[in-house]
């Protein structure tokens, strides 16, 4: 039984799954191209922003240690997770240029190893990319070969940022992606001692492993945007309502309530280029996932089309705040946030734009033009603002109190895309309150149902 752990690439996954490797009792050898990373968790600190990383870290440094050196990591460790970055090329595929990098020093280490070694890659990649871009660079550069004196496997995490170290050591599911049977029965029993549920453990060909890693995401987003669609709907209804849909439809057990609340949309580093990355291998293949596409193309649009939504709520000179800047709340990114697009597709439409985030302020001043001024708090944009657009959940925006909002003339646009200060406007008519999925226009969506269905239509209209 391995009880020796390296994991390469020690970034927002890679270090926190060393971190909760070594707090279950195991040794572990960070090892990371980034000096400063390498530095930082060698003194016993975080290189990132994670949720009881830095408590974790200190906790297990007897154990937990840092290096630059790959050979330094493979020479004193039993199994390497690999966990590098993959990031988006033009085509829509994840590139493998990191992994290639890493896949040759680690083979180089294993050149000089005695006795066998799992190399199992966690970095979220297209099927055929183990077996077919990476495997022949170890075999190559460490003249060994697979399944004979080395293992491969392909086992990524079902990770979300914020929680990662928990999601780690809690999965529904472990997955297994295996070179051979050997490869995936060392893996399998590293997993049993690591994760703390005793979860069901899929073991699988390489590629069927790969894909069920991005098959996961593009089903999650599926949903949601499903989800969105819905609250589309609910608010041409008289009385619509999608979260009283929702909630119905969820408890349906085919269906479920998790990822079925409709709002703006979906961003953050992993799900938006999954779908692009499931549609390029289809078209690859001579297949077609118009699903994917269409998932993809429908988030996309969300915030343009807001923003002209707002911008017939504002006149020249308005201000609009957006507050919610990250992807989601009790983060500091904002990669393909919807915040963040909104913002630019108001500033593009020519609207003054401000906006705040609790924790992602600072990401969002280096990513925005400044057409989009980030100011230092929610009470800041409320001050300035003629129309507010709430675009995440958070705690500090849910917090938030009718009297927050001065009342103007003409009256403030409150656009709440999670519905989260419904009960708060219940009572408060100073500002114009806008839930997304709601039918707020009962007059006319009822005007519009009737002149559809009504028995005042032509005999003739009917008979259609
Ligand atoms: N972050 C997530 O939520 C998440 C979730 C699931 C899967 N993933 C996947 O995990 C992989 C890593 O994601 P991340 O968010 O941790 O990336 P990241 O950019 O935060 O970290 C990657 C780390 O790898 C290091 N690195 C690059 N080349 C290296 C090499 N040759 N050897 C050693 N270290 C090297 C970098 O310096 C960096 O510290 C990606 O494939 C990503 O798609 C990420």
């Amino acid at each position: 039984m391995a009880s020796r752990y390296s994991v390469a690439g020690l970034g927002k996954l890679g270090v926190s799954m060393a971190a909760a490797i070594a707090s279950r009792g195991f040794d572990v050898i960070g090892v990371d191209v980034n000096r400063r990373t390498v530095d930082l968790l060698s003194a016993g600190h975080a290189p990132v922003q994670e949720t009881n990383l830095e408590e974790t870290i200190a906790a297990n440094r007897e154990r937990l240690r840092a290096t630059l050196s790959h050979r330094e990591a493979i020479l004193n460790s039993d199994v390497t997770f690999v966990v590098v970055p993959t990031p988006s090329d033009e085509r829509g595929a994840f590139s493998l240029q990191y992994a290639a990098w890493a896949f040759r020093e680690i083979g180089r280490a294993l050149a000089e190893k005695d006795g066998y070694h799992n190399v199992v890659l966690t970095s979220t990649v297209l099927p055929g990319s183990t077996r077919y871009g990476l495997l022949p660079i170890l075999e190559q550069e460490s003249g060994k070969v697979c399944g004979r004196d080395f293992g491969l496997c392909y086992s990524p995490e079902f990770i979300a940022l914020g929680s990662v170290i928990h999601d780690f050591l809690n999965p529904d599911f472990t997955l297994v992606g295996e070179f051979d049977e050997r490869a995936g029965s060392v893996l399998e029993a590293c997993y049993a001692e690591i994760v703390l549920n005793n979860p069901p453990c899929r073991r699988m060909s390489l590629e069927n492993a790969e894909l069920t890693k991005i098959a996961l995401n593009a089903f999650v987003t599926t949903k949601i945007t499903f989800a969105n669609m819905l609250a589309g709907l609910c608010e041409r209804i008289p009385g619509g309502d999608v979260d009283v849909v929702s909630d119905a439809l969820g408890l349906d057990r085919r269906i479920g309530r998790q990822y079925l609340t409709g709002a703006l949309g979906y961003g953050g580093p992993c799900f938006p280029r999954d779908n692009v990355a499931l549609s390029f291998i289809a078209r690859a293949l001579g297949y077609e996932a118009s699903l994917a596409e269409t998932t993809d193309q429908v988030n996309r649009s969300l915030a343009g089309k807001l923003a002209e939504r707002l911008r017939s709520f504002v006149r020249r000179g308005d201000t609009v705040a957006v507050l919610g800047l990250a992807y989601k709340p009790y983060s500091h990114v904002v990669e393909e946030s919807q915040g963040m697009y909104l913002a630019r597709a108001l500033a593009a439409l020519g609207v003054r734009v401000v906006g705040y985030d609790p924790l992602a302020n600072q990401m969002a001043c280096h990513e925005l033009t400044d057409k989009v001024v980030v100011l230092e708090s929610a009470a800041s944009c409320l001050q300035q603002a003629n129309a507010v657009v709430i675009t995440t959940p958070d705690p500090e925006f849910r917090a938030l109190q009718a009297s927050d909002f001065p009342q103007k003339n003409p009256q403030v646009v409150v656009y709440d895309c999670w519905r989260i200060l419904r009960e708060e406007f219940e009572s408060a008519s100073h500002v114009r309150y806008i839930p997304l999925g709601i039918g707020i226009d009962d007059e006319g969506n009822s005007a519009r149902l009737k002149a559809l269905w009504g028995n005042d239509q032509p005999a003739e209209k009917i008979a259609e």
